[in-house]
Parts: C-alpha cells; sequence; structure tokens
C-alpha cells in the first residue's frame, strides 16, 4: 500500500478530521478504532487496535506498510493511560522505524508543569503534574528514542464546531446554565481549530521535519475568556461564565500551558486564534469583542 496514510485513532475527534482533510488530497486511507464501530467507507481500510497488546500493534502496522503514520489514538482517564497512551506509542514508534514509514506523533501541552513565565518552546523539557501529562511525556520520550526521525506535534485544546469539541460543548453548557462549574481565569492555552491542525499535520507528514514541533493555535487564551467568546459565538449570556483560580481545582493543572509557535511559523505553519477562527465562521462578529 504505497504512500498509505495510516491514522491510529479514526474514529477519534481530530482522527476523523484527518480523515477528511487525507481524502480531500487523494490520500490512500488506512485507519484503527478501538471501541467504536467505525463509520461504513470503501476508500478506507479499518484496522481493530488494542495499543495495550504490542503484537496487535507490530500486525497491523506491517500488514499496512503504510508511507505515513499519524500517532493520534491515546486514553486520557483510563486506568492503562499509561499502557496505552506513553508504551503504546512506544510500539508505534518501534515498528514504523523498523518497516521506514515516517511518524508524526501527537503530543500535548499537558507535559508542562505551567510554571514557566511565559510560552513553552521546543527546546523546554517534559516536566508533567498529571498522569495524562506523565503518560505523554513517556510517550515522547519513547518515540523520540525508537524514531528519532519522527516528528512530534505539542498542540493544545482542540476544537471544532461540527461536530462541537468536548471543550467547547463543556463550556456552552456552563453557559446554559446546565453545568455549574468554574472557568479558570489563570489556565493559558492556545486553543486549535480542528481543520487547521488537520491541513497542517498533512503538510508536516508530507516533510521531513524532524524532532519536536508547536502546532497550536495564535492566541494565548485563558479557559474563562475562551469559554465567555464561545458563550457569545453561540448567542449565550457570556455573564454565565464565572471565573476562578485553578488553584481552587482539587487535583493539580498546569496553569500557563502557552506554546510558542515561532518555529511554526517560520516553517509556513499558521493555525489561527480563537477569535480570528469565530468572526471567519461568521459566529462572531469583530465589533462585538470583548
Ligand atoms: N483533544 C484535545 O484537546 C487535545 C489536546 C492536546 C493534544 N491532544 C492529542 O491529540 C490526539 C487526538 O486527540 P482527540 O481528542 O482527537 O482524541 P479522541 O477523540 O479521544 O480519540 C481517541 C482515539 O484513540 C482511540 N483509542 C482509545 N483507546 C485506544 C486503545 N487502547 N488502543 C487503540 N486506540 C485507542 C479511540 O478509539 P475508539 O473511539 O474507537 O475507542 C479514538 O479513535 C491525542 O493523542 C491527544 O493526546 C488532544
Amino acid at each position: 500500500m504505497e504512500n498509505t496514510f495510516l491514522i491510529t485513532g479514526g474514529t477519534g475527534y481530530l482522527g476523523n478530521t484527518l480523515i477528511r482533510h487525507a481524502r480531500a488530497r487523494g490520500l490512500p486511507i488506512a485507519a484503527t478504532f478501538h471501541h467504536q464501530t467505525p463509520p461504513a467507507a470503501t476508500d478506507i481500510t479499518w484496522y481493530p487496535l488494542d495499543l495495550r497488546d504490542p503484537t496487535a500493534v507490530r500486525r497491523v502496522i506491517t500488514e499496512v506498510q503504510p508511507a505515513v503514520i499519524i500517532h493520534t489514538a491515546f486514553r486520557q482517564y483510563d486506568p492503562d493511560l499509561m499502557a496505552i497512551t506513553g508504551e503504546g506509542a512506544g510500539y508505534v514508534a518501534a515498528t514504523a522505524a523498523e518497516i521506514g514509514s515516517r511518524l508524526v506523533h501527537m503530543s500535548s501541552d499537558v507535559i508542562f508543569d505551567g510554571e514557566k513565565a511565559g510560552a513553552y518552546t521546543e527546546a523546554d523539557p517534559p516536566n508533567p503534574i498529571t498522569d495524562y501529562g506523565r503518560a505523554k511525556a513517556r510517550a515522547e520520550e519513547l518515540v523520540q528514542h525508537h524514531h528519532p526521525h519522527a516528528a512530534i506535534v505539542r498542540t493544545s485544546l482542540i476544537y471544532g464546531f461540527d461536530p462541537l469539541d468536548r471543550h467547547s460543548a463543556f463550556a456552552l453548557a456552563v453557559a446554559r446554565g446546565e453545568r455549574t462549574e468554574k472557568l479558570f481565569y489563570d489556565e493559558l492555552r492556545c486553543p486549535v481549530f480542528v481543520d487547521d491542525l488537520a491541513a497542517a499535520l498533512i503538510d508536516l507528514a508530507q516533510s521531513d521535519y524532524r524532532g519536536v514541533i508547536n502546532l497550536a493555535g495564535a492566541e494565548t487564551i485563558s479557559r474563562y475568556e475562551w469559554g465567555r467568546l464561545l458563550a457569545q459565538a453561540y448567542g449565550l449570556d457570556p455573564n454565565r461564565i464565572v471565573g476562578t483560580l485553578s488553584a481552587e481545582s482539587p487535583t493539580p493543572r498546569p496553569r500557563n500551558c502557552a506554546l510558542d509557535i515561532s518555529r511554526a511559523l517560520a516553517l509556513g505553519y499558521r493555525l489561527r486564534g480563537v477569535r480570528e477562527v469565530l468572526q471567519a465562521s461568521g459566529k462572531l462578529k469583530p465589533s462585538r469583542e470583548s
């Protein structure tokens, strides 16, 4: 299957959008799923996969012989979090290196402790403070070890409108009064529009970039401020969004996860900030900006 793009986690939020973009570019696609039944499609070969099983990972990748693997599959909340998200990425990387597949591995801004004054660059070493962060940091370590030519993409909160992502759905549920949680004033992120990210990932996969790269939205914004913007964009009252400090969280959370995107910009990858995306989609009028 020469030129095939193998997308792990094809049933996931990002995976699904990657499939749409890869299809639009006429790329041959294979994809994996775990619990969800994948949609019927004649132009995609679907493979069941459990990342906890190294033999299965090896079997699927060896059978597909992909030119490129974009590894999105993971779990954030699972008793087997480390096995799936950390060690599983290592199995993918080892087989990809063995058969000569290009690998783009999805990482996250939560590999940091969030205490830096300023945005994190690609040179900043991981220092996770959550179980999820530790699993993603372990994944990076394994990918670097097994597949030194891989691109490791650190990104931020992924959102989109159709379907709505879980972060936006949460904020909108708060704005509708269906949930009572407060949103953090001091948790800074660079939310990234899923279509911008998918397009950049396919371009990156077709390049020879190796090592870590930050691919995140161009605007750094707090969870609170983002929630207010979303409420406004969906015709809800932004004042229903109540803020608090992350110190109030019962579990530790990295506060400043801002990612420095200078390297991405220099390479021609510009992923829009949230205000820009909301305005371009017609959901937010420039005059109504706060
Ligand atoms: N979403 C964000 O805001 C965000 C932020 C930063 C980084 N990221 C990174 O971006 C990537 C994609 O995130 P996402 O939100 O699109 O993910 P998602 O929607 O939660 O999808 C996760 C995918 O992983 C698959 N999966 C789960 N457990 C598996 C297992 N044991 N073996 C094999 N596959 C398994 C799921 O399959 P089934 O659904 O079929 O069970 C699904 O296709 C992840 O690597 C994540 O760390 C995401």
